[in-house]
């Protein structure tokens, strides 16, 4: 099975609200969003998913939105949920790690994306993009599992960071591109009550 039959078949097997990573309001992001973010911001969400991040910027007047995700059927999700007001946001299919930005964003916000990325090259590739991707003084938000977080979802293996250990990563790829502004912990409830402990790494492009 390919990743992107993967993730179809996820999204195609359960309703949004029984994903472990679903959120009735993306409430961190936001709030992040709110606090490193600045009028106009130019905002992507990579790996958006079904994730309803994107309906608390359209709410806020935000944007302009793109939203980038491997698996067209969490994005038709988030259309079908969005209806009209889906029209403003700038949907694009694709895998994060083969993709060549053709825009750059003031603000990138990945929420349990890159922990998946388990193998050197993926990385490589994915901070390749964030690099052409992310405009100078661009703040780029990347959450991941925590150290001592879960070592599997969606029964894919993950890689649990440090924001210290994502700060290294990050300079090991693209030296001197982002400068780690601050790492947050943050504990997210399942919707059937499991605790995943995250590490959100809030960077800034130098
Ligand atoms: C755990 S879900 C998180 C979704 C969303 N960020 C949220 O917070 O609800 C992971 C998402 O990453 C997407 N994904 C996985 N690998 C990807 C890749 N290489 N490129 C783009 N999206 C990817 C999946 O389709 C899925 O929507």
């Amino acid at each position: 099975m390919s990743k992107q039959e993967h993730w179809n078949a996820v999204y195609g097997a359960r309703a949004e609200e029984a994903l472990t990573w679903f959120e009735p309001t993306a409430e961190l992001s936001l709030q992040l969003f709110d606090e490193f973010s600045v009028k106009g911001a130019k905002i992507i969400d990579v790996g958006g998913g079904a994730s309803r991040f994107v309906d608390g910027l359209v709410a806020r007047g935000a944007g302009p939105i793109t939203v980038l995700d491997l698996s067209p059927e969490a994005l038709e999700t988030s259309k079908t949920r969005l209806g009209a007001m889906a029209d403003t946001v700038n949907w694009v299919a694709a895998d994060i790690t083969e993709w060549t930005p053709s825009s750059q964003w003031d603000f990138w916000h990945d929420r349990a994306v890159f922990h998946f990325l388990t193998e050197r090259n993926q990385r490589a590739t994915y901070f390749r993009a964030l690099s052409a991707g992310l405009a100078p003084g661009g703040v780029a938000i990347i959450a991941t599992f925590a150290p001592d977080g879960p070592e599997k979802c969606s029964n894919l293996p993950v890689q649990r960071w440090s924001s210290a250990d994502l700060a290294v990563e990050a300079e090991t790829h693209q030296p001197g591109l982002l400068h780690l502004v601050e790492g947050r912990r943050h504990v997210h409830v399942t919707p059937k009550g499991n605790l995943q402990p995250f590490e959100v790494s809030i960077f800034k492009r130098v």
